[in-house]
């Protein structure tokens, strides 16, 4: 390569380099922009009482999500399972090494033993999705209409810890509404 060529290159390299940052650049800030992320919720998740992973249940151990969520099809709520329930698989003569392999896991159900105490106590989990009380959500319409849990509350089986990952403020929900045809009057959503 002659000295020439190598004095147009750098900056034509350059600019092109620039132009691509910029580019990059541009579209970051406009895509947060049009949706910018709420400011609780998303990142990571709020910390549990007990460290419940999803994934081990949901991708290891195959249960369906209205196993546990019993009402999302015909509620409401999906509500979040009793500690009964946990104890169905979890319960004392299970905990010895059976069920649980893992340390992590040991101690994980060990407090979840120690805090039911006599008589049980409920675990107190922290909300992740959680809309103002003056909007009404109801899950089971969109169930029925074959939303997938995924569409509003992302892959939750390989979430290890529950976080928000979609904003679901009212333009997302009207947005969603309007595109297929349901009722996007404010008496919907608002009491
Ligand atoms: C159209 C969006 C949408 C779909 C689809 C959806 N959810 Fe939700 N989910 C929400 C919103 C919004 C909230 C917060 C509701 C509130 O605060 O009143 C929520 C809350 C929850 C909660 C906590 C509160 C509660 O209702 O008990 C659980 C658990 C939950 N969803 C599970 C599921 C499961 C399981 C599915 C699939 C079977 C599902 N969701 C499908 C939007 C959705
Ligand atoms: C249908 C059976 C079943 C139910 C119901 C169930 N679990 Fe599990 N759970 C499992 C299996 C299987 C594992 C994997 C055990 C292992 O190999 O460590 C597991 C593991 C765990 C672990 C350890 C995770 C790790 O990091 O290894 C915790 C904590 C846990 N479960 C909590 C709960 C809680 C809390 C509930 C109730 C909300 C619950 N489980 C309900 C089957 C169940
Ligand atoms: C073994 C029981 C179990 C199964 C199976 C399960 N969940 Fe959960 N889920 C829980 C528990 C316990 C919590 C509360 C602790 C937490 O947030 O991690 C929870 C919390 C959630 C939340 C957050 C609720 C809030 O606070 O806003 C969502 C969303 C959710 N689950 C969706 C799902 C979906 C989707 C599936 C299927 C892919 C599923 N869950 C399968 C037990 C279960
Ligand atoms: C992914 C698309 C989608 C999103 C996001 C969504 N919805 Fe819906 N919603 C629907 C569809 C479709 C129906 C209509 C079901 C039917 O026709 O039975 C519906 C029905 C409803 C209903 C029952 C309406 C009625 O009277 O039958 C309420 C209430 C509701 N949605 C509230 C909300 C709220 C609040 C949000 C945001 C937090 C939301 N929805 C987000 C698709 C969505
Ligand atoms: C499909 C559901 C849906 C419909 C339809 C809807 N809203 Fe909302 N609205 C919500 C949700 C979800 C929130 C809470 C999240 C947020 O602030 O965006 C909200 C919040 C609000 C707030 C509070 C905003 C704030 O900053 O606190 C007002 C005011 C409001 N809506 C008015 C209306 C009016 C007026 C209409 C009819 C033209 C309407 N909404 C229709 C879902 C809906």
């Amino acid at each position: 390569m002659n000295s020439r060529v190598v004095k147009i290159a750098i900056p034509v390299v350059g600019a092109s380099v620039l132009l691509v940052v910029a580019f990059v650049g541009w579209f970051v800030i406009s895509a947060w922009w049009s949706n910018p992320p709420p400011v609780l919720g998303f990142g990571e998740g709020p910390e549990q009482p007990i460290a419940f992973p999803h994934t081990v249940h949901v991708s290891d151990a195959g249960l369906d999500c209205q196993f546990c969520h019993r009402t999302v099809s015909t509620d409401e709520a999906a509500t979040i399972p009793a500690v009964a329930q946990c104890l169905f698989c979890h319960g004392f003569d299970k905990i010895d090494g059976r069920l649980s392999t893992s340390e992590t896991a040991q101690e994980e159900l060990a407090k979840l033993i120690a805090d039911l105490g006599e008589p049980q106590q409920p675990i107190n989990w922290n909300r992740v999705y959680r809309l103002p009380d003056h909007v009404q959500f109801v899950h089971a319409p969109h169930i029925q209409q074959g939303i997938s849990c995924s569409t509003c509350h992302g892959e939750i089986g390989e979430m290890q810890v529950v976080k928000q990952v979609r904003n679901l403020k009212m333009r997302d929900c009207v947005d969603c509404h309007r595109d297929n045809g349901a009722p996007t009057d404010c008496s919907t959503c608002h009491y």
